[in-house]
This record gives C-alpha cells, structure tokens and sequence, in this order.
C-alpha cells in the first residue's frame, strides 16, 4: 500500500500517552527509584483476590450482561449513596473496562463534530486525545493560577455555543488539588444555567486526606446532566483489574450501552466478581492504605519545603506536583536529568497539559525507606544543579 492517508489521520495526529513515553525510557532498570507510574504499592487485599479465585474455581468464566452482574451494580448503588448519589442499577449504572473506556464511551456518546469540552488541566492524559477522537475539541482551563482548582468564573469565560461539557477531575491527578464544595456548586449552577454536561471523573474520591469527597451529580437537579465515572484501580489497589463503572442519566445510558457492547461486550467476569468483594468488605483494608498515603503525603511535603521545593499539600489522590520553576529547567529537562544523574524518575508536568509546565508530578505511593532515599538524592541533584 502506498497511499499517503494509509493510517487514520486522527489517530496519527493524536501523541503517545506523554506518562508511558517517559517510563519506556526506565523499563527494566532496577536501579532507578520510580515516584512515576500513578499506581497503588499494595497488591489487591486478599478476600478479594480470594473470591477471583473462587470464582474461577466454580467455572465463572463466561460473559456477563453487557451491564456487567446486576448483584455488583447494585452494590455500586448502595455504595454511592456515601456521596450522595442515587443511581438506579437496572438502567443507570454501566461495568466498563477501568475509568479508561468510561471516559472514551461517554465522550463518543455525547460529542457531534465540533462540540467543544472545557477540560481543566493540568490533568490526566487520555481525556484531550480521547475528546479529540470522539470528533470535539478540547478546550483548555489552565487552573495552575487558582491553585489547579477550576474556578466556575472561569469556565464561564470559555464557554461559547458549541460548548457540549465540561470535564473535571476531583481529587485530581497529577496535581492532587481536591475542589472544595462551594466552588462545586458555583460549577453545578453554571452548568445548569448553561445546560452542559459535566463529565466528572471521581477515581479519587476515596483517597481525600483533609475534608471529604464531595459529587458534583449529588446538587441539585445535577442529576440529568452529570455523567459520573468512577473505578476500583486506585482506592482498592487494583489497577490490573481493568475495572470501572459509568453512572448517568438512563436517555444517555442507551447511547453509551451500545459503544460498550461492540467495544468490549462486558468487563471480565473474574474482575467483577472482585470488585463486588472489594465493596463488601474490604472498607477497613481502604481505610489502612489511605492511612499509610496520608503518612507518605506528610513526609514529602515536609521533605520538600525543608529542600526549598514547596508544594501545596495535596488534599487526595497520591501525587504531589512540586513547583520547580525554582531551578530554571523546564519540566521535561528536569525529569531527564533526575534520571540521568540521581537515578529518580518523576513525570514532567507539561504531559498533563495547560499549567503543568514547571512542574513535575511525583507518586508517593512507594515505601517510605524509598521515598526517603529518592528526597535524598532530589537534595544532592538541586545542589549540583
Ligand atoms: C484521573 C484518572 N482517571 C482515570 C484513570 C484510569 O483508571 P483505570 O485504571 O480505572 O482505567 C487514571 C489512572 O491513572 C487516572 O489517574
């Protein structure tokens, strides 16, 4: 084949995911310490790895409904009303493939060509390229100068009539920046005002460590025009589980039941057999790690003031941007010359898009002797450099 448009022309104008571009450069070498990849250090507490077993012991090994099993949606229900959201499990509530084939499912199901997406960045990496495949156009918020939370005053300067949504993220990777409830509710009122989606990424919300985590779907009238995505990686240390869930409004539900079922038919069964014993028992097990990140969190954040790199104390997930504006390198120099002469990898910020210049984003879920040692080595790099 020799034709120029040989290869989708959308796709090839889409880049590879900036995180993993950066982590092929350490693939495989155990020297390096890795505050990288946005992963829990804990395997998946054992009653549910247990009852995976289970599972395939008794030969559960088929498809499920496309919904995924109706008795884990419905516990997803009973869960979520923590938050105060009420999703019918028959007709509301999806299993996906992780929050990765939420995101991608809901964009195509509301977006038409040209339909514009404020995204508040800096902020996880597939939600552009995933806006942009699905034929809309990102549109950015660069919240890094009100402390990388978006502020409803604005977004309400970025919309225009072919503004479709809006696409937060709260607690926020990679900045760690949780949005308070009363900017919240500016955000939801502005949303209704200006009838838009709200796309609101909630795989956070359990690891918050000063407040708690509040639902932009749990204000009122929100409901119809909030599109929830939420998951099991991050909280129930479950990354390799490829599970997720979608919650909305049961007319947008119909749309996106029929992506999923040409994507992926349903999620793997063992997984969902999983993620209805992390929900039923496993809230102690959540409560000891968000404990053990809260501690790491203290650390670094001391660690890093004592080193003249402050960071604002991230309310949840598990990352710290830190501000390096101070060592005149940029984002990207920084993070290549960590590895290169300390041997500590972290992700430059400007992958995260609009605000994320100047910063890099460090995981601290890793053991704190390693955490220790790598703010060691940050301290010998600052001084050489
Ligand atoms: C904000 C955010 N959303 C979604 C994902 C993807 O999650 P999942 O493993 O459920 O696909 C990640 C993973 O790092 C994330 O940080």
């Amino acid at each position: 084949m020799k034709r120029s448009d040989k290869y989708s022309q959308a796709v090839s104008r889409i880049p590879p995911s900036g995180i993993r571009r950066f982590f092929d450069l350490i693939i495989g070498r155990k020297d390096i310490i890795s505050l990288g990849v946005g992963e829990p250090d804990f395997v998946t507490p054992w009653n549910i790895r247990e009852k995976a077993f289970y599972a395939l012991e008794k030969g559960r090994t088929s498809y499920t409904s496309n919904w995924g099993l109706l008795e884990l949606r419905q516990e997803i229900a009973k869960y979520l009303t923590k938050y105060k959201l009420h999703y019918n499990p028959e007709n509301e509530i999806l299993i996906t493939f992780g929050v990765s084939e939420a995101v991608d499912l809901v964009l195509r199901a509301i977006l038409n060509p040209g339909d514009e997406v404020i995204v508040a960045e800096p902020c996880y990496v597939s939600y552009q390229p995933l806006i942009e495949l699905a034929g809309g156009r990102a549109v950015s918020l660069n919240t890094a100068k009100t402390n990388f939370i978006p502020r409803a005053q604005e977004i309400a300067r970025l919309i225009t009539p072919k503004t479709k949504a809006l696409f937060i993220c709260s607690p926020n990777n990679p900045t760690g920046a949780v949005i308070p409830k009363s900017e919240l509710q500016k955000i939801a009122a502005l949303a209704k005002k200006q009838d838009i989606w709200v796309v609101s990424d909630e795989v956070y919300a359990e690891l918050v460590y000063d407040g708690q985590h509040y639902s932009i779907g749990a204000f009122e009238r929100m409901k119809e025009r909030a599109i929830i995505l939420n998951g099991f990686s991050k909280a129930f240390a479950m990354t390799g589980w490829r599970i997720g869930y979608i919650c909305c409004p049961a007319e947008l539900m119909r749309q996106v039941i029929k992506l999923h079922q040409y994507y992926a038919i349903c999620a793997p069964i063992m997984s969902q057999y999983g993620a209805l014993e992390a929900l039923q028992s496993c809230r102690d097990e959540v409560e000891k790690m968000r404990r053990s990140y809260l501690q790491r969190r203290n650390f670094m954040i001391s660690a890093l003031q004592k080193i003249g790199l402050p960071a604002a104390a991230p309310s949840g997930a598990f990352y710290v941007f830190v501000d390096i504006r101070p060592t005149g390198l940029t984002s990207e120099n920084f993070a290549l010359k960590l590895i290169q002469q300390e041997k500590v990898a972290v992700v430059p910020g400007n992958v995260f898009g609009a605000g994320g210049e100047g910063f890099v984003r460090c995981c601290y879920a890793t053991e704190l002797p390693l955490l220790k040692e790598a703010l060691k080595r940050l301290t010998h790099f600052l001084k050489k450099d």
